[in-house]
Order: structure tokens, then sequence, then C-alpha cells
């Protein structure tokens, strides 16, 4: 996330709103998963990680109710009184909007604010561009205004913004990957005590690339609204046997074959991916402390096909490109990545074999579509924090 960026969001930021001396920079990255799909929501185990695409946020405080947003990317515009509330069609001003909204809830009184935000995080690629916008803009409210709320508080935050502004029912992985990321580091996240693990992923010989689908997620809200809903279905029938389970995280591979003939085929389906996901997890982390990331590679694998054929959260394309990685020189492990029906898969490649691959995987989807995956090379970085710059910077700037 180049200062060029920051210069140029700062402008516009003057340009729109005149200078502002109380101004703050803040900068949020998206994150990619290299294991654990769809079991947050579970109070199970996730393996995600912060990355170097990034949302920056230039933002300063106002003395009335306004709120004045400028998405730069979109070149798109959003105002509102934060005594009027309510979803935008838009769908960007949501993720901000429902930040405000649940700080409200809390007893906060935020005042109004302006604000320019871009950034290199590819919208609609499962890296998790709805975590940064939200997390990115809690952050800076609570700098701005004083709140005094801890890490975990703006994650908490983020994701209550998007279940109930969004509507997306999504779990807990992306706001933690996004606030308490590490450089180097992956995340090794109980999503049930919320204790983070960090395993160092930083080696010069491996890579993480991402490779793009082209398909379009509009099933994604509402699909993933259904999935949790069917694990929930699952635990309820477990309950009737045994009271202490609260999630498929009290459940093993066990207690669910010997009530399978009580819940419909899909919901067995759903929660059995659920259970091995989870001990994958584990299984994955105990091959980085072993370093053996052949082993690893090989549960991506088994990720994926879980995803594809138990949880059905895949793509053909997303299926074509993790088979066509398989089949490239120098690929560790490739699989889907968040939430799925589209988005990106997620490639551990040897280093060396990087730029083969890129070009192989490119070739392979221009032959298939006449277009090329875009490509995301990316380095793991530390989640979200206030950009401090050097002083000549800022009298620069305003
Ligand atoms: C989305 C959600 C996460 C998680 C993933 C699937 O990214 O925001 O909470 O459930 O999907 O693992």
């Amino acid at each position: 996330m180049g200062l060029d960026r920051l210069q140029n969001l700062k402008i516009a930021f003057r340009n729109l709103f005149g200078e502002n001396k109380s101004a703050i920079a803040v900068r949020s990255p998206g994150r990619v998963n290299l294991i654990g799909e769809h079991t947050d929501y579970n109070e199970g185990f996730v393996l995600p990680a912060a990355v170097d695409k990034a949302v920056l946020f230039v933002v300063a405080p106002r003395t009335d109710s306004q709120c004045r947003f400028f998405a730069a990317d979109l070149n798109d515009s959003f105002s509102t009184d934060i005594s009027q509330l309510r979803q935008s069609d838009k769908g960007w001003p949501n993720y901000l909007l429902g930040v405000i909204s649940e700080l409200r809830k809390d007893g906060l009184t935020v005042p109004g604010c302006d604000l320019v935000f871009g950034g290199d995080v590819p919208i609609g690629a499962g890296i998790s561009s709805s975590a940064a916008l939200e997390c990115g803009f809690a952050h800076a409210v609570n700098e701005l205004f004083g709140f005094g709320l801890s890490k975990l508080d703006l994650a908490r935050l983020g994701q209550r913004a998007e279940n109930n502004f969004v509507g997306v029912k999504c779990g807990i992985m992306d706001q933690i990957a996004n606030m308490f990321g590490r450089d180097g580091k992956v995340l090794k996240i109980d999503c049930r005590s919320l204790e983070i693990e960090y395993f160092p992923f930083e080696r010069n010989d491996l890579s993480i690339v991402l490779c793009e689908t082209d398909s379009k997620r509009s099933l994604v809200s509402s699909e993933y609204n259904i999935r949790r809903q069917q694990c929930e279905a699952g635990v309820s029938i477990l309950r009737r046997h045994a009271t202490e389970i609260r999630s498929l995280r009290d459940v093993n591979a066990e207690m669910l074959r010997d009530h399978r003939s009580e819940m419909e085929s899909i919901i067995f389906q759903r929660c059995a991916y659920v259970v091995e996901e989870n001990a994958r997890v584990l299984g994955a982390c105990a091959d980085l402390q072993r370093n053996d990331i052949r082993s690893f590679g090989q549960k991506m694998y088994q990720s994926h096909s879980g995803l594809r054929d138990g949880y059905q959260v895949s793509s053909p394309d997303l299926d074509f490109l993790v088979d066509a990685a398989g089949s490239i020189s120098g690929v560790l492990g490739a699989r889907m990545m968040g939430a799925g029906f589209g988005g990106c898969t997620i490639n551990v490649v040897e280093q060396e074999k990087v730029e083969s691959f890129i070009d192989a995987i490119q070739n392979r989807t221009r032959e298939r579509c006449g277009k090329a995956s875009n490509v995301y090379v990316t380095r793991i970085q530390s989640g979200t924090s206030l950009v401090v710059e050097e002083q000549t910077c800022v009298e620069h700037i305003s």
C-alpha cells in the first residue's frame, strides 16, 4: 500500500471537504485464510492472516451530525444525517453505517465525520474487503472520538455491523484477522474462546498466490445464511442426546454417525464437513510446527473437496482453478477461499515457481473462458492501524 495512494486520498479529501487539521489516516488490510472455512460461526478453528492489500481511510470529525463519505475507487459519494441511518441501495455505505449504528446501540454518542477511502483490496474476491471497511472505519472513529474500545471490541463491532446492518450472518474470522494480524504470521483463532495463537508463515521459499474467478457472487449472502441454519439444525438434533452440545465444535465424527438417521442427509453432509474441517485445521497447525508444508498443502486440497462436495459452496470456476493448480509444478496446496460461490482460490506455491505458475494458470483460464484470471501474489502483513507519517509529509498535505 504505497504512500502515493494515501497522498491521492488526502488530496481528494481536501478537494471535497476542505483542509482539516484533525484528519487522521488508517490502513485496514484484506485477509487470506489458509485453512478452516465456514468453521468460525460453528465456534471452530480458522487459520487466516492479514495481507498487504488494504483499504486506506482519511477521516476527520465534524461538529454536526452529518456523515459524508467518498469511495475514491468507485468515484461515488454518500451522505446522511446520523439521526436518520438506514440501509442504502448503493451497498458499500452499509458497512460504514452499520458501524455507526452498532456504536449507537452501545450507547455511544457518535458525531458526524467526513471520510475518503480507497485501496487495492479486490471487491467480491473473498479477501474480505467488507471486514477491511468495517474494522478500518471502526478503528478510525474510535481514535477520532476517543471511545477507548479495545481491538477485540472493534472486531466484534465490525461483525455486528455486518450481521445486523448488511444482513450477512458472518462469523468473526475476518474481523479478528483484520484487527490482530501480524507481519509474517498466520493466526490460529479458536472461534469459541477467541484465543489467538500465532504461527510463523514467512518463508523465502514459499508464496501465497490468489487466483480470482470471474464468477459473480450473487448467492453468497443467502446461501451463507442457509449454511449457518443447516449447521444449527444439526446441533439442535444432537443436543437432544447431549444437552452440553452448544455448537458443532462440541461434536465429533462418531457422534455425528451415531445420529445420522435422525437427520436429513443434507444436514448430515453439512455437519460432517464442519467437523472434518475443524480437525484439519488442528492437523495443519501441527504440520506447520513440524515444518511439513507438503502435508499442510494436502490438507488444503482436502478442505477444497469438502467445500465442493459436502458443504457445496464452491463453483465450477473455483473447482477448475484448484484442479488446474494441482497439476502445475511447484504448487503445494490450493483451495477455494472465503465464503465461496466465486471469489478467489488460495495457492501455496514454491517461490521459484511463482512466475511459471502464474503463466500456466493464466493460459489455462484464457483457454477455458477467453480471459486470464486475475492473480495476486500476497505478503502477510500487520492488522489495522493508524498511519503515522513523517512531520514533513503531514505539513505538505494539510
Ligand atoms: C466469510 C465470513 C467469515 C467466514 C468465511 C467462511 O468470509 O465473513 O466469517 O465464515 O466466509 O469461512
